[in-house]
């Protein structure tokens, strides 16, 4: 069995539609979540699913021995960054060199890097009036954003009469794709 770690800060809902889809998988399921927010929406979708789920703060995810433990002790063999908005320490990637995976929400390169996040990204995706959007599903490496893409969609966004609407676009898509994406990659590895 390969064993997935999602890391989420956000409402959740990749996190929640790779639980869905792994849910009694064969090969492959989600052993721990972990957010750096104590209020994040990830922890309702780990009890739903029985899952255990914990907070880690930012200075945490930072603690080398912590979280080498933690993970070894669930043994994990994959991170699953689902709306993780804390940079990924060197020491993760190198422990897990080719096992952590990002989705960014746009069409990488463009609109990544420091501060492109979440609606930042959306806000400046609408003002510079692109026609379309996008996901992208990349490995983590040192830099933000800049990892071996793994997948891309993209969608019409020409339409949208805000940046929320450019938002729940890309949302709609990233939960169409990601946890196929991961099933894909794991598989092939
Ligand atoms: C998603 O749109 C994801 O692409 C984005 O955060 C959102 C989380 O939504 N990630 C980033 O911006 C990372 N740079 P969710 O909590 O509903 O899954």
């Amino acid at each position: 069995m390969q064993k997935i770690a999602i890391f989420a800060s956000g409402s959740g809902s990749n996190a929640q539609c790779i639980l869905k889809h792994f849910q009694s998988h064969k090969k492959i399921t989600v052993a721990l979540i972990i957010s750096n927010r104590k209020e994040a929406g990830v922890f309702s979708h780990a009890l739903y699913y029985d899952k255990p789920a914990i907070h880690i703060p930012r200075k945490g995810i930072a603690d080398k021995n912590k979280m080498l433990s933690l993970l070894k002790q669930h043994e994990i063999d994959w991170i699953i960054l689902a709306g993780f908005l804390v940079k990924i320490p060197e020491f993760l990637v190198e422990a897990f060199a080719n096992r952590i995976l990002n989705i960014h929400p746009s069409l990488l390169p463009k609109y990544g890097g420091p501060g492109m996040y979440g609606k930042h990204v959306h806000q400046a995706v609408f003002n510079t009036k692109e026609l379309r959007s996008g996901l992208t599903i990349h490995f983590v490496n040192e830099e933000y954003d800049k990892g071996k893409i793994v997948f891309q969609a993209s969608c019409d966004i020409s339409k949208a009469s805000n940046p929320q609407e450019v938002a729940s676009t890309v949302l709609a898509l990233e939960h169409l794709h990601f946890a196929k994406v991961i099933e894909q990659t794991i598989n092939n590895q």
